[in-house]
């Protein structure tokens, strides 16, 4: 507190401890393990958990709504292959106008629910011209080229540190457990760098030599903020994107949002299986004790 008055975003702990009480009330008994952070053409999964409970975003305060075609606006709590999960079926983005520490606070709710693992998933176009459209990456690290930080603004310790380590964000030993499970299934599974762009344009094939010359794959509008604030908090994650085209240049054809979809669609058998072996494998290895 200044003479100024309390600096924005002071009230955070309070207001992500309030929403997780609004969840509570309504999951009874269900102490969600995993969170599931579901991107484009993906949200079907959250309609495959058990006995499950769902409640719309307009529900929950503080959860800012979607405004994009095919990202519903709901949060599921429910079990899959023993696992109690608590999905967000849509997301948002730093494009539809809202800042980090807004976008990533449904995120910062998930954790605070109890869930220890964060498993987040998105569309993203890939800077490796052999990596067919359809392909899969397990995100080993990213690169936040957004203009905002989750973290932006005073930082309260019952959250978390001042000055989070970023050094294993994507969990050394969970990112084992995916590449086993990939294997099992018989999915090529390749491991790459994820950057965040701020969007909602592509980028232009220039901007896309230089995210191949900094060390990225794969490039999206997504996923950073929410990881920032799970690292933040404690919570172990795994990333995972559905490379849904190859990025801007790279073809020459031009980049749609009909494009992402219907290679998400495509893909998306096979990433749910990936996803239900990963959760039977995260309580078989005992990672939610
Ligand atoms: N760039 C950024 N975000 C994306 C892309 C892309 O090529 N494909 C899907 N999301």
């Amino acid at each position: 507190m200044t003479a100024t008055g309390p600096a924005p975003g002071d009230d955070l702990y309070d207001r992500v401890q309030a929403t997780a009480s609004v969840v509570r009330a309504r999951i009874g008994a269900r102490t969600p393990e995993v969170a599931l952070i579901l991107g484009s053409g993906l949200g079907g999964y959250a309609d495959r958990l058990e006995d499950a409970v769902a409640i719309d975003y307009h529900e929950l305060p503080g959860f800012p709504r979607s405004t994009v075609h095919g990202h519903a606006g709901r949060l599921v709590v429910g079990t899959r292959r023993g696992a109690m999960c608590v999905a967000m079926k849509g997301r948002v983005h730093l494009y539809e106008g809202h800042d980090a520490r807004t976008v990533s606070f449904p995120a910062r709710v998930l954790v605070a629910l109890g869930a220890r693992v964060l498993l987040v998933t998105n569309a993203a176009g890939g800077l490796r011209p052999e990596w067919p459209p359809g392909t899969l990456m397990l995100i080993r690290d990213h690169i936040d080229m957004l203009r905002d930080h989750a973290l932006r603004g005073p930082n309260d310790d019952r959250l978390g540190p001042r000055f989070p380590d970023m050094t294993t964000s994507y969990t050394p030993a969970l990112r084992a457990l995916v590449k086993d499970v990939a294997r099992a299934q018989g999915i090529t599974l390749e491991e790459g760098v994820y950057v965040a762009m701020p969007g909602p344009t592509y980028e232009t094939p220039a901007e896309v030599r230089m995210l191949q010359i900094i060390g990225a794959d794969a490039t999206g509008m997504s996923t950073v903020p929410e990881v920032v604030v799970a690292r933040h908090m404690g919570a172990r994650v795994i990333g995972i994107s559905c490379i849904t085209n190859k990025a801007a240049g790279i073809t020459g054809e031009a980049l749609s949002h009909e494009e992402v979809t219907e290679t998400a669609t495509r893909v998306r058998s096979t990433f749910e299986g990936l996803l239900d072996g990963i959760l039977a494998a995260l309580v078989e290895r005992k990672e939610l004790a």
